[in-house]
């Protein structure tokens, strides 16, 4: 069944990836609002994004961790999603795990972008490890969030090629020209009602006429 998408996004750095979604939305490729954003990062680049763009934005208080999300920051994010009328929850470049009562809060409706082709290299600055590890071919990931770290049903994967000269930098910039292409095609298939998944495997059903 189609749908609008009702966009919780939560992130802590520049926010390009909710800048393609925004972008997407406007171009009318994405049948999807953004309701809300938040962030772990208080003067993440993110909030200032969106708020430009008149989405209500705001930090939540994280600590003491810096990974995780704490069952205080899980619970008040999952208050601000429902209050806003989130349906879906989409993780561009929150570098905190997710717990699973926010998983339970939004079942089978969190997405997450990770920049690698999972499942290598899950965790942080993994254009970094494709890079240390000699890869040839590095990309992203869209997939479900699960349980694990990185470890849910793949939706969208992109490659992209590792040049001879490449830094991490340059890496992972062609890498982030992908995602922005990746988010907002998983986001759009969903939103078609298009994702069926069974098992580890996400099966996409054709368009409709
Ligand atoms: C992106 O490269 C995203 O894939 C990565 O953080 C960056 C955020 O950029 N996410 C992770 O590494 C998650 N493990 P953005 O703030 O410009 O969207």
């Amino acid at each position: 069944m189609k749908t609008t998408l009702k966009l919780g996004v939560l992130g802590s750095g520049a926010g390009s990836n909710m800048q393609s979604i925004v972008d997407a939305i406007d171009r009318g490729e994405l049948d999807a609002e953004i309701r809300l954003v938040l962030s772990d990062v208080k003067d993440a680049y993110i909030l200032e994004r969106a708020a430009r763009h008149g989405i209500p934005a705001r930090w939540i208080d994280c600590s003491p961790w810096k990974t995780r999300l704490d069952t205080t920051g899980e619970e008040e994010a999952i208050r601000l999603l429902r209050e806003a009328g989130c349906d879906t929850v989409v993780l561009a470049g929150f570098m905190r795990i997710v717990k699973p009562r926010l998983l339970a809060a939004f079942p089978m409706r969190v997405l997450n972008i990770h920049p690698a082709l999972l499942p290598a290299f899950p965790g942080i600055e993994s254009w970094r490890q494709a890079l240390d590890y000699g890869c040839k071919v590095a990309g992203v990931t869209v997939h479900f969030v699960d349980a694990g770290t990185d470890s849910g049903p793949i939706i969208v994967q992109k490659s992209v090629p590792v040049m001879e000269d490449d830094t991490p930098e340059t890496l992972h910039a062609r890498i982030q020209v992908q995602e922005h292409v990746a988010f907002p095609e998983a986001l759009r298939l969903l939103s078609e009602g298009r994702l069926k998944v069974e098992g580890r495997r996400v099966r996409i059903a054709p368009p409709q006429a």
